[in-house]
């Protein structure tokens, strides 16, 4: 029991009735998703509250997915995470279109390169074949979302040497300018934790949670059905939820 009451029931904890507080403000639509929450010493001073108390319920509402910190800069209330089916072969820029979010892409390698005996196994090619190689951070209405590095055959991709990979989109240069078509792929997922490069790239404290994917893709080339693709993302797991539905 206290005599404080900030919200709701007095009956509650003080840090359980700021958490509620925030989690009103937030539904109400008051505190929109991307915006700054006041700082730890505003809330003391609004709700006559210690710090210890504002920094618990605070914890909390991150650690439940509700609220973001980003280091130095504060905390932020979360955008909600996108549900992406896991089992549809659809393309980033696609996906975003289809969301009506402005899709984005930087650059950040594109390099032709001698596969390495780990990729060549992947891929099915010889240790040494021509592959190419990009690694590209996408972006959704400007903000970070996954850190993809994809690398494909070399024979199939040479027509896409001199491509501008940063403004379009890799499936539709495929299709179009190498007639390739997607088939299907194979996909593994598992968590890990942002790396310090990761982290800057996608925005988030370093050690975040993230999710990992890799995506092997099996094309028809020439005829032939063959893999073309390895990608190695990592996506910001409080921007995603992946689904799949399962039968029996
Ligand atoms: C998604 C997939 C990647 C794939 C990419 C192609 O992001 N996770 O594995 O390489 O789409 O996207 P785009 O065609 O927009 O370049």
């Amino acid at each position: 029991m206290t005599d404080v009451m900030i919200h709701g029931d007095r009956s509650l904890p003080i840090y359980v009735q700021l958490e509620n507080l925030v989690r009103d403000k937030i539904d109400s639509g008051d505190w929109a998703p991307g915006i700054m929450l006041p700082s730890e010493r505003q809330l003391c001073d609004t709700y006559g509250i210690a710090r210890m108390t504002v920094r618990q319920a605070i914890s909390n509402l991150v650690a439940e997915g509700l609220l973001t910190r980003t280091q130095g800069r504060g905390t932020f209330v979360a955008r909600p995470r996108l549900r992406q089916p896991l089992s549809k072969l659809t393309s980033f820029t696609e996906d975003m279109r289809d969301r009506g979010l402005l899709g984005s892409t930087r650059l950040l390698m594109q390099e032709q390169m001698a596969a390495s005996p780990e990729i060549a196994a992947v891929l099915a090619i010889a240790v040494g074949a021509p592959v190419l190689q990009i690694q590209r951070l996408r972006s959704a209405n400007g903000h970070p979302m996954a850190l993809e590095t994809s690398t494909l055959r070399g024979d199939i991709t040479a027509p896409l040497r001199h491509e501008d990979l940063e403004h379009q989109s890799l499936y539709r240069l495929l299709e179009e300018r190498c007639g390739v078509r997607m088939l299907r792929a194979s996909q593994e997922l598992e968590a890990g934790i942002a790396g310090e490069a990761e982290a800057r790239l996608l925005e988030v404290a370093p050690g975040a949670p993230v999710l990992r994917i890799q995506r092997r893709s099996l094309v028809l080339w020439q005829g032939q059905e063959v893999l073309c693709e390895y990608v190695r993302s990592t996506y910001r797991s409080d921007r995603y939820r992946f689904y799949v539905e399962l039968e029996r």
